[in-house]
């Protein structure tokens, strides 16, 4: 039995109704009302777990009245879990309403499925779980014993087995994609794909091809179907990375998707829906690009249900030696040898360096030192000073082929081209050793049309 009660509140009767019938064929208690005058008195009697509040009352179609109401129900009750339902056309009232405290919000015409998910959702991730299964976790790649990293990882159980969007944050390598990774692996999604698209290489021209998939001939270049991304997370999850270098008019594009769960394929004139869930991430700071008009407000909103941050390397130094000592255990043990021994005064330095790449920075010092010491017992300071900084070569070490053999463009693209192979296309690790960002590496690409793995 189905223990919550959810209170309707929208205008148009025949909307509360299909609501009320849908809540109770999933065991919920419902009770509706269709003025905002009568809130006050029905929250007090009925007490209601959560609300389903409408935005557009028709006797004020600008909203004030939804927000209103809102504003009136979070000053009596505010801890009251509220999800907004609002029509396409009015998202930026959703928004506004998200920031006075509502938990989410639902555009109408709304899909059934999603609606029921997305409160019991809500209703699990923000009230007490009555004798709760403490939800298990699987055993996590994710090393650390800093109380920022076990928070982290409890709550990123706990969200994992609900379908809540979650945006991951933090700098470049302190294991963004290794968390999405783990929520993935932890939710009932598990025994189904986990696709990762890399939003800072999809350009404008691409995106709708590329995400949603094009029928052979839907514009000159189709020369077969292809299955695009959405279509092939369903049932899985979508790991949407680099999300805040997505552009303007894909951004709109994609908030459509994760509300309505549909789109239509290219040349295809059928929708299509798929069940996915969404894992963003981005280590830009989205909230200041908002400011500067540079990304959606409502995307964000839409996104960022709950919002994992992941600390800097520099801020959780107590970690620096167990993750030292595992990465050299699963280096020795990967490459079969001996696991050597590292003196206390080289992880005593090691803890004390800066690593503005964060993790991957580390993993990469402690594998090279590695492999370059193969043999040796015990591993100290100077071994892994010589890693540390591995300088770029000065400009007079530099062979260069003679002027006018090769033009400066040239020079860049086979420079690209032998950097992706020297780390395995791993774009992240190219981006690092040419200096650039990754989304300067990927513009390059596209330009220069170098093939590659996203
Ligand atoms: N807590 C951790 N324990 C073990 N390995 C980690 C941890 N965090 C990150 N790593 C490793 O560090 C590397 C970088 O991690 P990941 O790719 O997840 O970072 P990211 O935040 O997505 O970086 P970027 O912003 O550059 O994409 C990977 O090899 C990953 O396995
Ligand atoms: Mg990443």
């Amino acid at each position: 039995m189905n223990p919550y009660k959810i209170l309707i509140i929208d205008d148009d009767i025949a909307v509360c109704s299909s609501l009320q019938l849908l809540l109770r064929k999933h065991n919920f208690t419902t009770l509706t009302i269709q003025h905002p005058s009568l809130i006050q008195e029905k929250i007090a009697t009925f007490a209601p777990d959560l609300i389903l509040l409408d935005m557009n009352f028709t006797i004020d179609t600008s909203g004030k009245q939804g927000l209103k109401a809102l504003s009136n129900i979070l000053s009596l009750r505010p801890d009251q879990l509220i999800i907004l339902m609002t029509g396409w056309a009015t998202v930026q009232l959703a928004v506004e309403g998200m920031k006075l405290g509502a938990k989410d919000f639902i555009a109408k015409p709304w899909d059934n499925q999603s609606l029921v998910a997305s409160i019991k959702d809500i209703l699990t991730l923000f009230l007490p779980q009555e004798n709760s299964n403490e939800a298990v976790a699987s055993e996590s790649n994710i090393i650390g014993q800093s109380t920022t990293i076990t928070d982290l990882l409890e709550i990123a159980t706990k969200v994992a087995i609900t379908d809540a969007n979650v945006l991951i944050t933090g700098e470049s390598g302190t294991g963004k994609e290794l968390l999405a990774e783990y929520i993935h692996t932890n939710s009932k999604r598990h025994h189904h794909p986990f696709i990762k698209v890399n939003l800072g290489g999809i350009s404008e021209s691409l995106f709708e091809s590329e995400m949603f998939g094009h029928r052979k001939g839907a514009f000159t270049d189709a020369f077969s179907d292809r299955i695009g991304r959405f279509e092939k997370a369903d049932k899985g999850t979508i790991f949407l990375d680099e999300i805040a270098e997505l552009n303007p008019s894909s951004q709109v594009k994609l908030l459509r998707v994760l509300q309505e769960k549909t789109y239509e394929v290219l040349g295809s004139s059928d929708v299509s829906r798929s069940d996915f869930r969404t894992i963003s991430a981005t280590n830009q700071d989205i909230p200041s690009l908002i400011h500067l008009g540079q990304f959606r407000e409502d995307l964000f909103y839409r996104i960022n249900l709950i919002h994992l941050h992941i600390p800097s390397l520099r801020e959780r130094k107590e970690d620096i030696p167990l993750l030292i000592h595992t990465f050299i255990r699963k280096i020795a043990s990967a490459y079969g040898f001996d696991t050597p021994t590292i003196s206390d005064k080289a992880i005593h330095w090691l803890t004390q360096q800066n690593y503005p790449g964060n993790i991957r920075q580390l993993k990469n010092i402690v594998e090279r030192t590695l492999l370059l010491n193969i043999g040796k017992e015990i591993l100290d300071i100077q071994d892994f000073e010589k890693n540390f900084n591995v300088q770029s070569p000065s400009q007079s070490m530099i062979l260069l082929p003679e002027v006018g053999k090769i033009s400066l463009i040239d020079l860049e693209i086979e420079m690209i081209k032998k950097a992706l192979l020297h780390n395995d296309h791993s774009i992240s690790k190219t981006a690092i050793s040419l200096g650039i960002t990754r989304s300067s590496l990927y513009r390059r690409l596209e330009k220069y049309q170098i093939a590659h793995e996203s």
